[in-house]
């Protein structure tokens, strides 16, 4: 499917340049009237069906596990942060003394700390594989080293699908078969790149994905998605509450209490999860994405960067190659000439809104930018008069 521009769902007035999905994306309009229509029903709870406290959520779950590819939904977990669900992650892994835990450079902090205590309490190894400084295949070049650090040591790798600053892909199929082959787990970060780009479970088979819903997945803040695999299947979850145990459904008999829990992931879920206002907004979120389909995402964020980068590229910004990074995610790394300052301030006078993260400035782009929005913004960048 070849899309067009989808400005005309979204509430983004002309002239406003948001390129910044990757901190926190706009809802589209189907969205807002999903939450309005359930903060009112809130106003009339006798006229709220017990069943929306499991029923709504279900249908959630199914439409995040056909967005990533896996058949049963009950490996779904619902959570509120990424932080929550690595913490279930690290709540239920051991390590022997010694054992190596792989990370990437200047991963998110919530990708981080985690695995830093976790290291502390066990007496771990943290290994972080630095980018590559040679400009040339560098994507190329830090996949190799991934690869490369992953031996009969390694406990674990967790990572991005992308870099979060810079785009950078990671090659998660190659990870994980050599992940395998040491018998190490898989633990990716997708926040920065499911409902953007195609990710597939069965192809990848992570022992762990876990999403933050806000950014591409257009859900409100608050509201993350986790899909555990077998090796959780029996696992702890760091909190215990009513509805994660079997019939629970049934409210007469909660007292009765339920030793069993419900199957495979719905034990990590967070307490009130079935909040009747987010759940409604992330089903709005997720039905579009579905019909929208990832890969036409990714194809007309190529479209609409494809001349921003090639001409920044050829006034000394370096970008990532485009084989080796996403097209809705990627960084610019400026110039020193360039006065950093001076150009915020150009972009803020230019409503031009992009994030500045480690040494990049992270642009990102969705169905409502243009060609234009990357027009705009080059044009800032090279000092251009506007
Ligand atoms: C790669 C990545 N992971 C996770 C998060 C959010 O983490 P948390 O949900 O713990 O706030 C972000 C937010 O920017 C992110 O970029």
């Amino acid at each position: 499917m070849n899309l067009q521009d989808q400005k005309n769902l979204f509430d983004i007035p002309e002239g406003i340049h948001y390129l910044n999905t990757a901190s926190l994306s706009a809802s589209f309009k189907a969205i807002e009237e999903a939450g309005i229509k359930a903060v009112k029903e809130k106003s009339k709870p006798y006229l709220i069906p017990t069943t929306d406290f499991f029923d709504p959520v279900i249908k959630l779950k199914k439409l995040f596990a056909q967005l990533i590819n896996t058949d049963d939904y009950n490996r779904i977990a619902n959570i509120p942060s990424v932080s929550y669900g690595l913490s279930t992650v690290a709540n239920n892994i051991k390590l022997n003394k010694g054992d190596e835990i792989v990370l990437i450079e200047e991963q998110f902090p919530s990708n981080y700390y985690v695995w830093e205590k976790l290291a502390r309490k066990y007496k771990g190894v943290i290994k972080i594989i630095k980018q590559p400084t040679s400009r040339e295949n560098r994507g190329k070049l830090w996949n190799e080293e991934i690869l490369n650090s992953i031996n009969d040591k390694t406990a674990f790798i967790a990572l991005g699908n992308i870099h979060w600053t810079n785009g950078t892909i990671f090659d998660l199929k190659a990870i994980r078969k050599k992940t395998r082959n040491h018998n190490a787990l898989l633990i990716v970060d997708g926040s920065q790149s499911i409902g953007a780009m195609e990710f597939s479970i069965k192809e990848i088979e992570p022992d762990a994905l876990i999403c933050a819903g806000y950014k591409w997945l257009f859900g409100p803040y608050g509201c993350g998605y986790a899909y555990f695999g077998p090796y959780f299947d029996n696992g702890n979850p760091i909190e215990e509450n009513w509805s994660n145990r079997f019939n629970s459904e049934n409210l007469s008999h909660l007292v009765n209490y339920e030793s069993k829990y419900k199957p495979l992931a719905n034990r990590y879920s967070v307490g009130e999860h079935a909040s009747f206002i987010y759940v409604q907004m992330q089903i709005a979120a997720l039905e579009q994405i579905i019909d929208w389909t990832p890969k036409a995402i990714q194809e007309y964020c190529k479209e609409i960067t494809t001349y921003f980068v090639k001409t920044l590229s050829e006034n000394g910004c370096e970008i990532e190659d485009s084989d080796t990074r996403a097209n809705h995610l990627f960084g610019v790394k400026i110039p020193e000439s360039i006065d950093k300052d001076a150009l915020k301030e150009t972009l803020l006078k230019n409503n031009v809104y992009v994030s500045f993260r480690g040494n990049y400035i992270r642009v990102s782009c969705h169905l409502f930018n243009t060609s234009d929005d990357l027009r705009v913004l080059s044009d800032c960048i090279l000092n251009k008069s506007l």
